[in-house]
């Protein structure tokens, strides 16, 4: 399918040329002219390299710090039209997705493109469900870590020491090994990420218990303390499913960057998905949650909301949870998870913060400084509480982002190896150092 894509592709960019779906540049140093194709509403970078001053200059490139108008790839996993707020899986709906639809089978979709038959979900959760459980060593070395050590961290490491299982796992062009370890994967998350969480906590580890869900398993490892059998209660096992497939995927953001950018390398799939992890845990990513929280606690009152606004406005202090460097309306996200909130509360009693929340918010949504900049809530804004409400301590919060996101990295790490056009990630960069100069001897030095 994928050589089918590329031959599609350059008939795509002949085409263009043809109806002349073409931008023309002038190169003013030479006078020279260049015809472009565009395609996909795009020109490609390696076209520019023809506009050079003399046969021995190198040729043009683009200069795009962080990426802010360049399209690394050409996926089919998810859609983002930011402007409308728009997030779709392989072309459903996100709203559709998180009424009606589980994690697993969402996972399913994103790594497959297809919704599975009820033949191919329940093999598949028979799969991942089977691969839950992980080796006794493991467990030793999550012993190692000091008692607070930040789950996120553990994570990072624990998943990167499943290489070290797993040799197979380097066989990452051959499908039934990528199939074995994305079951490996998506399996064993929720059970690392329970045993970290069970680790700060001096308790000790609960077993994976394969008769229930995926959510449900994940609460009972978490949870689970003297009852012979933990039965999850139904209403927060399925707001957790809905948070999961929310955060399933989320086009080319910074993880999925990376672990497209990792992958590349051709390093087995433990190794790029701890480095996923890593750009994760980060405060402007997925740890942005866990800042959301402490950000709340930090302001105190609804009648301190103001004044922490003005040292946003000032510059100072960012408001957390708000601001995404594609959407540039309410994030679809943040208004199921608004919702999702709610149910929780109903359940669990308001979360004291809340109050403060939608103060932020609603100063923030009609604040000039915010209207103008296009700052809505993102996707973290109100997930912190909920997952507070449910009893989880802050350091666990995006470890609750990493858990669901596993299946769209997969998808993403393997669209990239199918990928005909795609090679080891190597961007170019633009040298402003110095130009060569002699060592200089220690004495010499001022
Ligand atoms: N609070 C205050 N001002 C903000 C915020 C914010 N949260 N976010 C952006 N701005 C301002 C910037 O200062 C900038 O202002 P300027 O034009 O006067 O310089 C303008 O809005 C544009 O912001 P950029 O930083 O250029 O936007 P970018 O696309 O690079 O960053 C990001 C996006 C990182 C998400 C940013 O909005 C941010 O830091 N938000 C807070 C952290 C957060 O919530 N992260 C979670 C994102 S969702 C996710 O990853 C799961």
């Amino acid at each position: 399918m994928d050589s089918v894509t590329s031959t599609a592709e350059s008939k795509k960019v002949a085409d263009a040329v043809t109806r002349r779906e073409t931008i023309s540049i002038t190169d003013n140093r030479t006078g020279k002219s260049y015809e472009i194709p565009i395609t996909h509403g795009t020109i490609r970078a390696m076209d520019l390299r023809q506009v050079k001053v003399d046969a021995n200059d190198f040729g043009l490139m683009s200069y795009d710090p962080a990426f802010n108008n360049t399209a690394s790839c050409i996926s089919r996993v998810s859609y983002i039209e930011g402007d409308k707020g728009i997030l779709r899986y392989r072309g459903y709906p996100i709203e559709e997705l998180a009424e009606k639809s589980t994690y697993i089978e969402t996972a399913y979709l994103l790594l497959h493109g297809e919704l599975p038959t009820e033949a191919q979900l329940k093999d598949w959760t028979y799969h991942v469900t089977h691969h839950t459980f992980i080796h006794e060593s493991i467990k030793k070395f999550l012993d190692g870590f000091h008692y607070d050590a930040h789950p996120m961290g553990m994570m990072i490491s624990t998943i990167a020491a499943l290489s070290t299982f797993y040799h197979d796992a380097k066989e990452i062009l051959n499908p039934e090994s990528r199939q074995k370890q994305t079951f490996r994967l998506i399996g064993k998350m929720p059970t690392i990420a329970a045993f970290a969480y069970r680790h700060t906590l001096g308790m000790p580890f609960v077993y994976p218990d394969n008769d229930l869900r995926y959510p449900g398993n994940f609460l009972n490892m978490l949870f689970r303390t003297t009852e012979a059998r933990y039965r999850p209660n139904p209403t927060l096992e399925r707001a957790l499913d809905v948070l999961f497939i929310l955060h399933a995927d989320h086009e080319q953001n910074c993880s999925a960057n990376v672990i497209r950018g990792v992958g590349s390398s051709h390093v087995d799939p433990y190794s790029a998905t701890a480095a996923a992890i890593a750009a994760l845990y980060g405060p402007l990513h997925g740890g942005a949650n866990e800042e959301v929280v402490r950000m709340l606690h930090e302001i105190g009152s609804v009648q301190k909301v103001p004044e922490f606004i003005k040292r946003v406005k000032a510059g100072e202090v960012k408001l957390m949870g708000f601001g995404h460097r594609i959407y540039k309306n309410y994030d679809p996200r943040a208004r199921i998870i608004k919702r999702v909130a709610y149910e929780v509360f109903d359940l669990m009693g308001k979360n004291p913060l809340l109050e403060i929340a939608l103060e932020c918010e609603r100063i923030a949504l009609e604040d000039e400084y915010f209207v103008k900049r296009k700052l809505y809530p993102n996707v973290d804004f109100y997930t912190g509480l909920i997952y507070q409400s449910m009893g989880f301590p802050m350091t666990m919060f995006p470890v609750l982002f990493a858990i669901p996101r596993t299946s769209g990295w997969l998808a993403q790490w393997q669209e990239m190896l199918l990928d005909p056009e795609q090679k080891i990630a190597r961007p170019r960069q633009i040298y402003l150092g110095y130009d060569t100069r002699s060592y200089v001897p220690m004495e010499k030095r001022s």
